[in-house]
C-alpha cells in the first residue's frame, strides 16, 4: 500500500490536508494523526471493515478494544447508554485532554471496535489537528496508539513512519506530542470506578471527583485483566531492559557495576545522574524535578536505543511526582517486569 505523508503545523493548520484526510476516513481508510498524548491510528469507528484495517496494520490482537475519539458528551450520548452523572463531571474537568472513560456501548458501535465487549472507551483529545479531524469528519474515530503492536508508542511523526509506512493510507506528521504518554483509562461501568491504565491524567486529580477510585489496575496479583490490553507484551525496545530500584546513590553504584561486565550496555537515566555513567550509550529522559519532561521522553528514548543497537538497557526507577505511576507502568511493561530491587 502507498502511504501518503502530510506535514502539518498544528499552530497554523492547513485545512486542505484535513479535508483530504477526512475523505480517506469517510471512504473507509486509515489515517495516523497526532494527539497530545501519542499518535493515533484512526478509522471510522462505525465502519467495521475500516476498523479491521487498524488491527491488521498494527498486528494487534482482535480482542484488544479501541478508544473512540469524539468531540464531547453529545457524541458520547450517541454511542453509550446508562451514562452515570459522574461521566459529565469528568468530561467537564478533564476533556479535552489525556483522559478516557469506559461506558456501556449502544448497538451502533460494532463489536470489532470493542474486541467483543459490551463496553466502549471514549476520549476527547486537545490536540488541534486531532480536533479538526474529528470535527470536520463528523465521525467517531477509533484510534489505538499508532505503533506496531508490542513496540513503544509513537510520540513523533518519524516514529509513525518507522512503524506504519506502507501499512496505512496516510500519516499526518505534526512533530513531537506534547505529553508523550497515553491517556489514563477509567472504567465507569464498575463500582467504584476503576483505573485500567495510569496515564497523562494523575490519579490524584481524578480522586478529587471520585474519592473512592479503585487504583488496582495491576496484573501482578494474577487478576483477570479487565482491560484486554493489560495482558499483552508492550512498549518493548529491541534490547532487553532491566529496571533498577533503590536510592539514587545505590542505583548509580549498581548500574556502574553492571556496566563493568557489559561496557556496551545502554543506560536510561536522569539529568541528575547522567554524568556519572561511563558509557557512550546513555540517554537522559530529563530532570527528576520535571516529571512532564521525563514522561514526554520515555517512548522516544526506548526507540533511540534501537538505533544505538545495544543488547541490554539498564534503567533507573523514575518515581517522580504525579507522572511516576504512568512512567513506571510503561517502563516495567517494556522490561517484562525485570526489576532489581536494591
Ligand atoms: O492516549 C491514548 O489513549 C491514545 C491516543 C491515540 O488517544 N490511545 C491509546 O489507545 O493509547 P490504545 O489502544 O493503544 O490503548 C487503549 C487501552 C488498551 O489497553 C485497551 O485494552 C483499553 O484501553 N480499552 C479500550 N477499550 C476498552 C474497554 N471497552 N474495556 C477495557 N479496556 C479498554
Ligand atoms: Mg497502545
Amino acid at each position: 500500500m502507498k502511504t501518503r505523508f502530510f506535514k502539518i503545523d498544528s499552530s497554523d493548520i492547513d485545512m486542505k490536508i484535513i479535508s483530504q484526510c477526512v475523505e480517506i476516513l469517510k471512504s473507509g481508510g486509515t489515517v495516523a494523526f497526532p494527539t497530545e498524548t501519542v499518535y493515533g491510528l484512526g478509522a471510522n469507528a462505525l465502519d467495521e471493515n475500516a476498523v479491521k484495517k487498524i488491527f491488521k496494520a498494527k498486528g494487534r490482537p482482535v480482542d484488544n478494544p479501541l478508544i473512540l475519539h469524539v468531540t464531547g458528551m453529545d457524541d458520547v450520548e450517541k454511542y453509550a447508554h446508562s451514562i452515570p452523572p459522574v461521566a459529565y463531571t469528568l468530561a467537564k474537568v478533564f476533556w479535552p485532554g489525556p483522559f478516557s472513560m469506559i461506558l456501556h456501548k449502544k448497538d451502533i458501535v460494532p463489536y470489532a471496535v470493542t474486541g467483543g465487549l459490551d463496553t466502549v472507551a471514549f476520549r476527547v483529545p486537545s490536540d488541534t489537528v486531532a480536533y479538526e479531524l474529528i470535527h470536520q469528519s463528523g465521525l467517531p474515530i477509533a484510534a489505538p496508539s499508532a505503533n506496531i503492536s508490542g513496540r513503544p508508542s509513537t510520540t513523533d511523526g518519524s516514529h509513525v513512519k518507522e512503524d506504519l509506512d506502507g501499512k496505512v493510507d496516510a500519516i499526518i506528521d505534526a512533530g513531537k506530542c506534547r505529553i508523550g504518554l497515553e491517556s489514563t483509562v477509567v472504567d465507569l461501568t464498575s463500582f467504584p470506578p476503576c483505573v485500567l491504565r495510569p496515564g497523562g491524567t494523575p490519579f490524584e486529580h481524578i480522586e478529587m471527583i471520585i474519592p473512592d477510585l479503585n487504583r488496582s489496575y495491576s496484573l501482578s496479583e494474577g487478576n483477570f485483566p479487565k482491560s484486554p490490553g493489560m495482558k499483552y507484551k508492550h512498549y518493548s525496545p529491541n534490547a532487553s531492559l532491566i529496571v533498577i530500584k533503590g536510592s539514587l546513590a545505590a542505583t548509580v553504584e549498581k548500574i556502574s557495576d553492571l556496566l563493568k561486565s557489559n561496557p556496551s550496555a545502554g543506560v536510561l537515566c536522569s539529568a541528575e545522574t547522567v554524568d556519572l555513567y561511563k558509557t557512550p550509550n546513555k540517554l537522559c529522559v530529563g530532570s527528576r524535578s520535571n516529571p512532564m519532561e521525563i514522561a514526554s521522553n520515555i517512548f522516544d528514548s526506548l526507540r533511540m536505543f534501537d538505533k544505538l543497537a545495544v543488547n541490554i538497557i539498564y534503567s533507573e526507577y523514575f518515581d517522580v511526582e504525579l507522572m511516576g505511576e504512568a512512567v513506571m507502568n510503561r517502563l516495567l511493561k517494556a522490561a517484562g517486569h525485570e526489576l532489581i530491587v536494591l
